[in-house]
């Protein structure tokens, strides 16, 4: 193999500078060449390529965000696309694609991959940790951060005035963000797809919290809560439902996409970068890179694809006791 190329797929993430500059640097230390994919797949459709070598990737390893950028393309969905992807690589004299993303953009690799037998290998980018085959994706470590420093500046308001807050975390299907920081920033419930707790159960709660000498409250909600009510329906229920606290809402959106990498992402970063570029190097495809008992190792595309990232129920436990 004598050119590889990289992209970044899907929501971007902290940690995908650093693993850019991981894949690049990777082909540098090993003599091949390396294209940097603007726009995800619509660049690689478009042929938005440009050559990268070591000094390009100088000074962003503490970026966040992507200097290569993202996008979710409706293009690389169509056959017609992925053969005009396939026939740009070609031209280009590319010979195995890295793809940094989540799952939406493995599938498409791994399209790609049994369509024209192009050598793929992922890379796990996405803040929400839903990826099967690693213990951390690139970016929930520092949106963890991020989230956790929010909450404790919330909580600041929250027991000044006796309130109770709710506050909105990403995780559209999962709630690794809202357990782990949930249990950070010390908040009396969690609320998460994987689990229904059911609106009774936590007024209920929250009532024998605020009888047990809590004044004020914290409530995590991961967006992709199963409760059935958004959280401003879930305010007004416990609004209408509840004595004694003033309640508000607080969504976070997408300041936890962003920011600078924490060190924990930097690293896992330049690990995963330097795997992908060598496995592809021995002649691996369809493989995604993971961080599994603090090694990293490659799971099959279709099972990181088709795999279920679970949650760890002794946090569900932990955080119980904990909000005693
Ligand atoms: O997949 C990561 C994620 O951050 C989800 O938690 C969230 O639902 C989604 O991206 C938001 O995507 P967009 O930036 O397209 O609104």
């Amino acid at each position: 193999m004598k050119k590889i190329a990289v992209l970044t797929s899907g929501g971007d993430s902290p940690g995908m500078n650093a693993a850019i500059r991981s894949v690049v640097r990777t082909c540098a230390y090993h003599g091949i060449e390396c294209l940097g994919v603007y726009q995800g797949y619509e660049g690689l459709i478009e042929g938005d390529f440009k050559p990268m070598d070591a000094r390009s990737v100088k000074g962003i390893i503490n970026k966040g965000g992507t200097i290569l950028k993202s996008a979710r393309s409706k293009g690389f969905r169509t056959e017609e696309g992925r053969k005009k992807a396939h026939k740009q690589l070609i031209d280009a004299g590319v010979e195995g694609l890295v793809v940094i993303g989540g799952d939406g953009s493995f599938t498409g690799a791994l399209i790609f991959n049994q369509e024209f037998n192009f050598p793929v290998m992922g890379i796990p980018g996405t803040i929400d940790n839903d990826i099967y085959g690693t213990s951390h994706t690139l970016g929930f470590d520092t949106a963890l951060n991020t989230v956790v420093d929010a909450i404790d500046k919330i909580r600041d308001t929250a027991s000044s005035h006796n309130r109770l807050f709710f506050v909105e975390v990403m995780g559209r299907d999962v709630g690794h963000i809202a357990l782990n920081a949930g249990i950070a920033g010390g908040a009396e419930e969690i609320l998460i797809p994987e689990e229904d707790l059911g609106l009774d159960r936590l007024v209920e709660s929250l009532n024998r919290s605020r009888k047990s000498g809590k004044t004020s409250s914290i409530v995590i909600v991961a967006e992709g809560d199963k409760i059935g009510k958004n959280i401003f329906e879930l305010k007004d229920y416990v609004d209408e439902n509840m004595e004694g606290y003033d309640v508000r809402v607080s969504v976070l959106g997408h300041m936890q996409r962003g920011g600078a990498p924490s060190c924990f992402d930097r690293v896992l970063a330049s690990r995963m970068g330097v795997k992908a570029v060598e496995s592809l190097l021995e002649g691996e495809t369809n493989y995604m890179v993971g961080l599994l008992d603090n090694s990293i190792g490659v799971t099959p595309l279709e099972k990181a694809i088709k795999g279920k990232s679970k949650i760890n129920l002794e946090l569900l436990r932990v955080s119980d006791i904990m909000s005693t």
